[in-house]
């Protein structure tokens, strides 16, 4: 069985603000991707990783990569202009995968029982496609219209903020993938793309912790 990662580090980081993309920034030491790639290399069932990066980064993301001895890298890939178009880049270098997992690189505190739980859910069931790691929502959600006009609240015992890992069966993340592009659909996360051709995605709950390093306040966790 191949168990293939997909690690997205092409954001260009502009909501962050530093002058370059947040995947670099340095986290006890190290840049956060790195943070993240370590966590994932080390599980002794991922195969391969593919790492999605900028054009002009890949060169410096091969050598962070040899420097940190990130021993399961298969390439690393060039990204495209949204998120989606960067896991569709790296998707057609997974060959034969059985099982991709996509991974954001800004997500350091990824912990290795969301892998092994993940692997383990969907070999156990084989009526389930995917698997995503999520928590509970804190807030109370509203739906609002343009005008931020209140549309409707939705029961909050029934909704999970999605993160990553997200894993699939390699056949249908693909087949999701490919037939978003051809609809010219674009999601804000895998999963919605695999709900969208009638995939059974389940959610599996992760940590408050496995937080998405996004904006300026994301730093204080760091
Ligand atoms: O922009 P956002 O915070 O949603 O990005 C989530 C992850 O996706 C980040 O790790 C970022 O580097 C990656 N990304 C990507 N290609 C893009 C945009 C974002 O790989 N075009």
């Amino acid at each position: 069985m191949k168990y293939t990662f997909i690690v997205a580090a092409a954001g260009s980081g502009k909501r962050m603000g530093l002058g370059y993309p947040k995947q670099f920034l340095e986290y006890q030491g190290k840049p956060i991707f790195i943070k993240t790639l370590e966590k994932i290399d080390q599980n002794p069932r991922v195969t391969d990783i593919i790492v999605v990066t900028n054009k002009e980064y890949t060169e410096k993301v091969e050598k962070l990569c040899e420097k940190y001895r990130i021993k399961k890298i298969k390439c690393v890939v060039q990204g495209g202009k949204e998120r989606q178009d960067s896991i569709q880049n790296a998707l057609e270098k997974t060959g034969n995968s059985e099982i991709i997992a996509v991974q954001d690189g800004v997500r350091p505190f990824i912990e290795n029982r969301f892998i092994e739980d993940s692997y383990r859910i969907l070999e156990k069931n084989c009526d389930v496609d995917g698997v995503v790691i999520g928590v509970p929502v804190k807030d109370t959600i509203k739906l609002v219209d343009k005008d931020g006009f209140i549309t409707s609240t939705p029961d909050r015992s029934l909704l999970m903020a999605a993160q990553t890992p997200q894993v699939f069966r390699g056949e249908i993340l693909k087949k999701a993938y490919s037939d978003a592009s051809k609809s010219n659909y674009l999601g804000t996360d895998d999963s919605s793309l695999v709900e969208r051709i009638n995939g059974k995605v389940i959610v599996l709950e992760g940590s408050y912790n496995n937080i998405k390093i996004t904006t300026q306040e994301d730093l204080k966790y760091l």
